[in-house]
């Protein structure tokens, strides 16, 4: 039947209230003839006390060997408890083992992380896990909202392709009936073809990269929200990103008070306020300098680098005019200085670093096919890409952001794995 009484429900009853709930053991405790259990549902956890002469015999039993892990029923009356969590208490009169568990629940106590993520399929169902899986929902919903808010068009693209975006180096190849295709790393292209008909798009998807890097903050395959505006340039690019990190991020926050509670995390709303700060390229490298860290320019940063550029900043800043050679052919030259291109990347404070990438893309066509020539890519690869410049071409900007990177830097995980519910990454694939 249809559960339609959860824990949540029973906590904000009156006492003295007759309720019955089906839900799970997260912990036992015996006393002689009384046993408390702790249960879990989606929604809370309840304390029940179980005592002989109030419930009967059997029920009893039942909870005394009960192991934890199980599904039970239980029936009682709702009494005001300060020692338990949420002030209420369930006394039992009635309770049975609908699920019952083979052996001990393999999750324990001073496991590691790797046991952890072994476990994965029986991790999911911990309060921590759950907390974090209903932020994540709740930023998602966020962020489907601001954009559905200001005007952009949702659309969903091909995940098979044929030639790479973010460069060869991180592609996965399959094999497409004989044909070598790619699993998508953005769908960056397919959005730039749609902004001719709705002019402003964005996509929820995954993306894949065959990253061989060991961080913590690379998966091999992640949620990635991306979009692209017509008419825009870079500076108005990253007042949409702000407002839409800002905005969303505040609003998952604010929604997830009991979560954050549970997690121990404690934020400052303020330090997501936009505007955000923008720094250039050149000027980090005189930050990083300082730090005692030496880059000679022209080079990418990588995650060593943004965790000492981050460090000493509280709100996230964006790092602009990227040189050439560090990002990928489409970005548009800036026209006062074509060493560096009208590129931002969103970096979140505190050693976390990148959580979103875009910028302008070139939109001439010799100025593109000029690119794709210089990093010895092969046009035919990229006719349909190229066409989009041949017909009402169209200054255009767009923005890719990691939905896990987000939650990792928000959350403050130590691990982006902890932001998945099954996480895929170079070493792991199961479960
Ligand atoms: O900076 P990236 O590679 O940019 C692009 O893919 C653009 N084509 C997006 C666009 O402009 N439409 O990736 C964008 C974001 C990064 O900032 C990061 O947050 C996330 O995607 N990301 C990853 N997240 C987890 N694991 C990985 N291996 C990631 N690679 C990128
Ligand atoms: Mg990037």
């Amino acid at each position: 039947m249809l559960k339609n009484v959860f824990i949540k429900d029973i906590l904000k009853m009156p006492e003295g209230s007759h309720a019955e709930v089906k839900a799970w053991i997260r912990n036992k405790r015996l006393h002689g003839r009384l046993v408390f259990l702790d249960l879990r549902d989606s929604t809370g956890v309840l304390q029940v006390a179980v005592k002989g002469g109030v419930a009967d015999q059997r029920s009893l039993e039942a909870a005394a060997s009960a192991g934890r892990e199980s599904l039970v029923l239980v029936e009682g009356v709702v009494r005001a408890d300060s020692r338990a969590p949420g002030g209420v208490e369930l006394s039992a009169s009635r309770v049975k083992v609908l699920g019952g568990v083979e052996g001990d629940f393999p999750i324990k106590k001073g496991i590691g992380s790797r046991a952890l993520l072994d476990n994965r399929h029986l991790h999911l169902r911990s309060v921590r896990v759950t907390a974090i899986m209903k932020i994540r929902a709740r930023l998602l919903r966020a962020i489907r909202d601001w954009f559905e808010r200001n005007g952009f068009i949702e659309i969903n693209c091909p995940t098979f392709i044929t030639a790479a975006v973010e460069g060869g180096a991180t592609l996965f190849k399959v094999d497409y009936f004989g044909r070598e295709a790619y699993l998508t790393q953005s769908v960056q292209f397919y959005q730039e073809a749609a902004i001719y008909g709705l002019e402003r798009v964005y996509s929820i998807q995954p993306s894949f990269r065959a990253e061989k890097s060991k961080t913590r903050r690379h998966l091999t395959e992640f949620w990635h929200v991306e979009a692209e505006i017509a008419h825009v340039g870079l500076e108005d690019l990253m007042r949409v990103i702000e407002r839409l990190v800002g905005e969303s991020c505040i609003t998952a926050l604010q929604e997830s008070g009991e979560e954050l509670r549970l997690l121990d995390r404690s934020y400052s709303l303020e330090m997501l306020e936009p505007p955000y700060d923008r720094i250039k390229y050149s000027e980090a490298l005189e930050i990083l300098e300082s730090k005692g860290v030496s880059i000679p320019w022209g080079s990418d940063l990588g995650a060593d680098e943004e965790k000492v550029l981050t460090e000493g900043f509280e709100r996230p800043f964006f790092l602009t005019h990227f040189p050439r050679e560090t990002k990928a052919f489409y970005h548009r030259a800036d026209p006062s200085d074509s060493r560096v291109t009208l590129s931002a990347d969103l970096l979140a404070p505190k050693g976390y670093g990148e959580v979103v990438g875009g910028g302008e893309r070139i939109y001439d066509l010799d100025e593109l096919m000029g690119r794709i020539a210089a990093e010895g890519l092969d046009a035919r690869d990229y006719g349909w890409y190229l066409d989009l410049r041949r017909y009402g071409s169209v200054q255009h900007a767009g923005f890719g952001l990691g939905l896990e990177r987000v939650l990792q830097w928000l959350l403050g995980l130590r691990s982006i794995k902890s932001a998945c519910l099954f996480p895929r990454t170079r070493a792991r694939i199961y479960p």
